[in-house]
């Protein structure tokens, strides 16, 4: 079936998206060819499903399928504004909860709804990724960190009056067609759509802890200087001895995570500490098992050996190919869509 919702600059925008996968791979291009059908209707709509199966030569099902699968990619008509307010754990203890639940009462609407005029779609949201800035919401994947019931509420009022609330980290917010299309890959051009910054304090506290007390993990120079901090005073490089041709650069601090937090716990000591009993880390700094554990693991593994080097079940992209045909083919035979088929033409 040819769709016409999509004008010729989608069509041409979808091209864009499938040359930039291998030419026998384009169905890689199918996550952001949904964001830009979003990106024209607001949603995945039925006729946004079709287009998208038409230009990569899939079935509705199979576009059906993926767009059901992923959050971000919206069945039903949706607001300008999408509301996520994270309720989970981290933000939760800190009061995520009360700030959805006074949100939805506000509102008068419950998760994944959107309010009479169009404007706002609210809905809860598992981890934002921005626990450390709990409670957290975004609109349109943009934050807003540390709100409560009442800073909620006046971010949604501003919103639905016109207004558009700078958030705390990034861009400038946009409407979710616009946000959909940078998802689709391309650029917005305005000015301020673009942002960068250094990180929020509460994000580097980790780093910090783990810089002040010489923690680190193999490969990382715990002494890298922190984006946005300013350079520390430059302490005089040693002579190289005479006659090195070696360059007058420190040298990498090789020394492992463990020998370092020793030494920052003992700094003067001058002979090894004796570990107590059990709590010694072999050089490759992984404990040795209890002896009960490494019986219990030698028994397990010969109970249940190694699959050796064959891929891994479900990794067989023939056999998937072959399934996906007589899946196809019964379908066809029997004239029966399948649910998502169906689902994606509600
Ligand atoms: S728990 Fe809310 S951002 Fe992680």
């Amino acid at each position: 079936m040819t769709t016409t919702v999509f004008t010729d600059e989608t069509r041409a925008r979808a091209r864009e998206i499938i040359a930039r996968y291998p030419a026998d791979r384009s169905r890689s291009a199918l996550l952001p060819l949904l964001h830009l059908v979003q990106s024209e209707e607001g949603y995945v709509s039925p006729a946004g499903v079709a287009f998208c199966a038409e230009v990569l030569g899939l079935n509705k099902a199979q576009v059906g399928a993926v767009a059901s699968f992923y959050t971000m990619y919206k069945r039903r008509p949706t607001g300008d504004w999408l509301v996520s307010v994270c309720t989970n754990t981290m933000c939760n203890v800190l009061g995520g909860q009360e700030v959805y639940d006074t949100l939805a009462e506000h509102l008068g609407v419950g998760h994944d709804e959107t309010t009479g005029d169009g404007k706002i779609t609210l809905e809860h949201a598992e981890c934002l990724a921005a626990c450390d800035y709990g409670p957290v919401m975004t609109v349109n994947y943009d934050f807003f960190d540390g709100v409560d019931p009442q800073s909620a509420v006046g971010l949604v009022d501003e919103l639905r009056a016109g207004g558009r609330p700078t958030p705390s980290r990034g861009a400038r917010l946009c409407t979710l067609k616009e946000m959909s299309i940078q998802l689709a890959g391309f650029a917005d051009e305005r000015e301020g759509a673009v942002a960068d910054g250094v990180p929020g304090e509460p994000s580097l506290r980790g780093l910090r802890l783990a810089q002040q007390h010489g923690i680190s993990v193999p490969g990382y120079d715990p002494n890298t200087p922190i984006r946005g901090d300013k350079p520390a005073p430059a302490t005089p490089a040693k002579a190289a001895p005479t006659g090195s041709t070696a360059p007058d650069v420190p040298a990498p601090d090789r020394k492992s995570p463990q020998v370092r937090t020793a030494e920052t716990r003992q700094p003067d000591a001058k002979t090894a500490v004796p570990d107590a009993p059990g709590t010694k880390l072999p050089v490759d700094g992984v404990p040795p098992a209890p002896r009960d554990a490494q019986a219990a693991e030698a028994a397990g593994v010969t109970a249940n050996p190694p699959a050796g080097d064959a891929k891994p079940a479900g990794d067989d992209a023939e056999a998937q190919e072959r399934n996906l045909r007589e899946a196809e083919s019964t379908g066809r035979s029997g004239g029966q869509g399948s649910a998502n088929d169906k689902g994606a033409q509600k």
